[in-house]
C-alpha cells in the first residue's frame, strides 16, 4: 500500500531525465538514438533483489497472471484452481485463457485452505494458484508437494505481498511461476504494471514472447524485421512506468521496516482483546495491514468508526469485500460455484483490516488501538 505515499521528487527527476534525455517511451527498438533500455533494467533490479533468474515486467498485474498462465501452457477446458479470498483479476485471467476456475475456500490464514484444496483436485486441474493475501503467505511449501504429486504446476499471486518473506525467499519465487502487482495500491507502485518471476527458461521465453505480440527480440535483426513463432498480445510496460518502478524498488526496504514498526504497535494493543489473522511458521509478511476477527457486530460497528475518524479506513475488509470474494462473482462464475464460498464470506465478514500507512505517525496507531481495544 505505501509506495505511493512516497512518490516525491525522486521518481519526478527520474521522468524528467528520460524526457531530456531521450523522449523515448517504448521499451523496444529505437536503437539508434537511444542510450536505454529502463524496462529492462527494471527487470535487472527486481532479479537481483527478489533473487529470481527470470524477471519479466507487465503492463499489470492482472496481465502477469494471463501471461503467466499462457506460458504454463492453460488452455481450453483446463481447471485452474485458486481460492476465495482474492480479486477478480484471477478468476478473469483464467477465463481469458477458456479455462474454468475451481475455487478454494480460506482459513483463517485468509489464505487457501490445504485440505480443502485436496478434495478440488482433478485430472482435469493444469495450475493451482494460491493467492498470498493482504502481505501474508499462503502455506506454499505444502500446496507445492500436493501439487508436484500430481505434476500439477503452481503460480504463486502474489499481487499483494510483495516484500513478503517465506523460509527466508521472497513470496512470488516459491513456486515455479510468481506474479506481482504494481498498480496504486500495492507496496511499490508504476501506476499500473506488473511482474513475473520465474527460474524457468522455457515459461521466461513463452511470456516474454507472448506479452509483446510474439517478438523473439532477434539481436541480429532489427525490431520490424523481427522473428516469431507464436502469436500473442500486447501486455507490454512502458520506460515511464519502469524509471518510475526503479526509484520505488529503492524504497521498498525502507517501506518494509516502517510497516513493522506501525503493526508491531497494533499487535500489542490489540492481541489481548481480539482473535487476530493466523500467520504461518516460518513466513514473514510485508506487514502493510493488520487484521483481526471481531465477532460483536455493536463493537464491529464502533470499531469501523474509530477508523473513520482517523481517516484511516479499511483496506477491502470490510469496505470492499465485494470485488474481493467469490462469493459475489455471479457475473463471472456460476451461481453454484460463488454459493460454495460461504464459508469463505463467513470468516471475511468478522474480518477487519486496518491499512499500514507510513506517512501516518506511530502515535496515530498507538491512539487508534487503545481505543479499539478499550470498546
Ligand atoms: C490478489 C491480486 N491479484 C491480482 C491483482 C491485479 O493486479 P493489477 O491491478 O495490477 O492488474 C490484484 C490487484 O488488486 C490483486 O490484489
Amino acid at each position: 500500500m505505501p509506495g505511493f505515499e512516497l512518490i516525491n521528487n525522486k521518481e519526478k527527476t527520474a521522468l524528467n531525465k528520460l524526457f531530456d534525455e531521450s523522449g523515448i517511451l517504448f521499451a523496444h527498438g529505437f536503437d539508434n538514438i537511444r542510450k536505454k533500455y529502463h524496462v529492462r533494467e527494471f527487470e535487472k533490479k527486481n532479479q537481483s533483489f527478489f533473487k529470481s533468474k527470470f524477471c519479466l515486467a507487465v503492463s499489470s498485474g492482472t496481465a502477469a497472471i494471463k501471461v503467466a498462465l499462457m506460458a504454463m501452457g492453460v488452455k481450453k477446458g483446463d481447471h485452474v484452481v485458486t481460492q476465495a479470498f482474492n480479486f477478480i483479476a484471477t478468476i478473469e485471467a483464467i477465463l481469458d485463457c477458456g479455462a474454468k476456475p475451481i475455487i478454494v475456500n480460506v482459513d483463517k490464514t485468509l489464505n487457501m485452505d490445504v485440505e480443502e484444496l485436496k478434495k478440488k483436485i482433478t485430472k482435469k486441474t493444469k495450475v493451482v494458484i494460491p493467492v498470498h493475501m493482504l502481505g501474508s503467505s499462503a502455506n506454499t511449501n505444502e500446496i507445492i508437494k500436493i501439487c508436484k504429486k500430481k505434476k500439477i504446476r503452481v503460480l504463486e499471486d502474489n499481487c499483494e505481498a510483495v516484500g513478503a518473506k517465506f523460509k527466508k525467499k521472497y513470496l512470488g519465487t516459491i513456486a515455479e511461476v510468481g506474479v506481482f502487482s504494481f498498480d496504486f495500491g500495492k507496496m511499490i507502485t508504476t501506476g499500473e504494471g506488473g511482474l513475473i518471476l520465474t527460474n524457468n527458461p522455457k515459461i521466461y521465453k513463452y511470456a516474454k514472447e507472448y506479452h509483446d505480440h510474439g517478438h523473439e527480440n532477434n539481436p541480429k535483426l532489427p525490431r520490424g524485421r523481427d522473428t516469431k513463432s507464436i502469436y500473442g498480445f500486447n501486455y507490454r510496460m512502458t520506460e515511464m512506468q519502469a524509471v518510475v518502478g526503479k526509484e520505488q524498488l529503492k524504497k521498498l526496504n525502507y517501506i518494509l521496516k516502517e510497516n513493522l514498526k506501525r503493526h508491531k504497535v497494533l499487535e500489542k494493543n490489540l492481541k489481548n482483546y481480539y482473535e487476530l489473522r493466523h500467520i504461518l511458521k516460518d513466513t514473514i509478511p510485508n506487514h502493510d495491514t493488520f487484521i483481526f476477527y471481531c465477532e460483536d457486530n455493536y463493537k464491529r460497528k464502533k470499531i469501523l468508526e474509530i477508523l473513520k475518524k482517523y481517516k484511516i479506513g479499511t483496506k477491502n475488509l470490510p469496505d470492499a469485500i465485494q470485488w474481493h470474494c467469490s462469493y459475489f462473482w455471479s457475473h463471472a462464475l456460476s451461481k453454484k460455484e460463488c454459493e460454495k464460498s460461504i464459508r469463505t464470506k463467513k470468516i471475511l465478514n468478522k474480518a477487519i483490516a486496518i491499512p499500514i500507512l507510513v506517512k501516518k505517525k506511530i502515535s496515530l496507531y498507538e491512539r487508534i488501538s487503545k481505543e479499539i481495544a478499550f470498546l
